[in-house]
């Protein structure tokens, strides 16, 4: 299998990689800085250049199974490049006629909002992260009209750790389980993400993730 990967040198981005490579993936990913995957081993093509770079893009995804998409950005930043990026990704596919996307969201994003505590919902959220929450929201809204075979993953916030393989996971209609803990480990959500280039339980529909 081959998969390309956008925002590979992002935190849950270089989990993903590493781990794809380890398992035998194969991975083609756009890098804008090619010296900070330096350090992986064999098995990954990196393509350098920007989501805006039409060229690139097609470059990359041509010849894939599946295109993981890992995009962020800073909580401040204002350009939607979740939103661009992502539908330009969805471009290059469908020219390349690869069928497949699996895309990073973030849990509050869509209906999943109600499944965030109170103190997100009231204080953090509309201080921090309206640009975040706002820009995922257009990426899903590019990704679910794309006609794609496309699976949303909604993270709870990150924190650092291994992978454990035994994070929880569902869909944003089912109300949270008070014994979960809200935050995820980068390399659970990164495992996730590989589970999702074969595994159909959340073929068009957006999955939450906490641990
Ligand atoms: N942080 C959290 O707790 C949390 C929780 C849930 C969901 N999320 C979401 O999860 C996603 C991934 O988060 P993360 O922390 O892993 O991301 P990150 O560390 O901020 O990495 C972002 C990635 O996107 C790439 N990128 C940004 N702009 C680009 C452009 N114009 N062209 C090509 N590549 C570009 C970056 O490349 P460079 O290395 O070149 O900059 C990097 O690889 C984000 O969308 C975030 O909103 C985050």
């Amino acid at each position: 299998m081959r998969v390309a990967v956008f925002g590979s040198t992002g935190g849950v981005g270089r989990h993903f990689v590493k781990q794809a490579l380890e398992k035998g993936v194969a991975v083609t990913a756009l890098v804008r800085s090619p010296g900070k995957l330096a350090d992986l081993p064999q098995g990954l093509t990196l393509v350098p250049g920007d989501i805006s770079d039409e060229d690139a893009v097609y470059y990359t995804v041509a010849g894939a199974n599946a295109v993981v998409c890992a995009l962020g950005a800073p909580l401040q930043d204002k350009s939607g490049i979740r939103a661009t990026g992502t539908a330009q990704i969805i471009r290059a596919m469908k020219d390349a006629c690869v069928d497949r996307l699996v895309c990073l969201s973030s849990i509050g994003a869509g209906d999943s909002y109600k499944l965030i505590p109170a103190h997100y919902k009231y204080l953090l959220g509309p201080l921090m992260m309206e640009n975040m929450f706002a820009d995922h929201e257009a990426q899903e809204a590019e990704i679910t009209a794309s006609g794609l075979d496309w699976i949303i993953a909604r993270p709870g916030p990150y924190r650092d750790g291994e992978r454990t393989g035994t994070y929880a996971h569902g869909l944003s209609s089912k109300a949270l389980d008070r014994k979960l803990k809200f935050r995820i480990n980068r390399a659970d959500v990164a495992d996730f993400l590989i589970r999702q280039l074969s595994d159909n339980t959340y073929l068009h529909k957006p999955a939450w993730l906490t641990s």
